[in-house]
């Protein structure tokens, strides 16, 4: 870029470092002359969608000329409905992401600060960064949050604090005693995002679900996705609950169309096959058997993961153990970038997916 404009763009979105994701799985069969390739790296849902999504996609079709319904009403109410809020405490996003991003503009700007854990989610520091904010991170206690400190780190310019639970990428979670004691203690002024991308595939018994404290504490926004057990990642869809009057700031910063038609369709379809969630975490549920036992065969540590994903510990030569992992067909997700540099992130796949991660295990290491 000439340096004429280089000094026109904002200093933040200066320093930001521009995402790089991951190689599609055909650019990669074509690199390497690949047949068969397994991608492990992006935690979807290896069972696509639901039929009941297709079916309701394809009749959507004939609307392909029309905007989608800006405001959402149907998925609105269906998630109103099946989350037992009002309908004017739900905002849609084009993913999660998008609202994750959009709080952070409602509430943070320069001087301002948001709080988020070291190894947390990556939009995090990412929309401090946007909004002109100071990242403010706090060391993981055993790779989680420590949601002590991160209540100790709050000060007077503190405006957000992103949570996740469980965590991307570590798969981390914590449980109802501590985040009971976290929520209390945080002046009612300051916003709480709880990330709940993942909660459908949580199986600790302690997990405290958002929606028990959303009545009780008016600063609290839970974040929610359809990419994950719903399957519907490719489509862009997520949805934020909080209170009536934080809504309405998040809607009036949302692009009118952000959420197109198909996702809107295929959100309330997939909301109301419950079965095919289940069937999905149980999936998940067996595959995460299948890894742990191939890694502790293997003799590899990992952190114990709450996700469909886990990050596993290959040392000090990750990246080329990454790599030879790509020869043999396998994607994975380096986290280097979350200061994680010794570890790969594993999506949990098919039983056959995960057989081609455990098979190239023994020829990598
Ligand atoms: C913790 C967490 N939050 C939010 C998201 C965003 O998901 P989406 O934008 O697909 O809803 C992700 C995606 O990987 C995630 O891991």
């Amino acid at each position: 870029m000439s340096s004429l404009f280089q000094q026109q763009i904002q200093p933040q979105i200066q320093s930001i470092k521009p995402y790089v994701p991951g190689k599609p799985v055909s650019e990669l069969q074509r690199e390497l002359g690949l047949s068969h390739v397994t991608k492990l790296a992006s935690n979807e849902n290896p069972l696509g969608a639901s039929e009941k999504v297709l079916a309701a996609m394809e009749i959507a079709l004939k609307d392909i000329g029309r905007y989608p319904d800006g405001n959402g009403f149907y998925l609105r109410s269906a998630l109103a409905e099946f989350n037992q809020v009002a309908l004017n405490q739900v905002s849609i996003g084009n993913g999660s992401n998008e609202l994750l991003e959009l709080v952070g503009r409602v509430f943070a700007g320069p001087g301002d600060e948001i709080i988020y854990s070291q190894y947390g989610f990556a939009v995090y520091p990412i929309t401090a960064q946007i909004v002109g904010a100071t990242g403010i991170e706090v060391a993981a206690s055993n790779y989680g949050h420590d949601l002590a400190a991160m209540a100790k780190a709050v000060t007077e310019r503190t405006k957000l604090i992103y949570v996740a639970n469980p965590n991307n990428p570590t798969g981390t979670c914590f449980g109802r005693d501590e985040w009971e004691a976290f929520i209390q203690s945080i002046p009612p002024h300051v916003m709480v995002v709880l990330d709940e991308a993942y909660l459908e595939y949580v199986d600790q018994v302690d997990y405290p679900s958002g929606l028990d404290y959303l009545a009780d504490y008016p600063n609290l926004i839970l974040s929610r996705t359809f990419s994950k057990a719903y399957g519907l990642a490719s489509l862009r869809v997520g949805y934020m609950l909080a209170s009536e009057e934080i809504t309405s700031y998040i809607n009036r910063l949302r692009a009118p169309f952000n959420v197109n038609h198909y996702a809107q369709v295929a959100a309330v379809a997939a909301l109301h096959d419950q079965q095919f969630v289940q069937q999905s975490v149980e999936l998940n549920r067996q595959g995460k058997k299948q890894m742990i036992k191939a890694l502790e065969d293997a003799g590899l540590d990992y952190i114990p993961s709450q996700g469909n994903f886990i990050c596993v510990k290959f040392g000090l030569d990750a990246a080329e153990i990454n790599q030879r992992f790509l020869q043999q067909g396998v994607i994975l997700r380096p986290v280097a970038n979350y200061g994680l540099t010794a570890f790969l992130r594993v999506s949990i796949g098919t039983h056959q997916e995960n057989q081609h991660f455990i098979d190239a295990l023994s020829k990598v290491l």
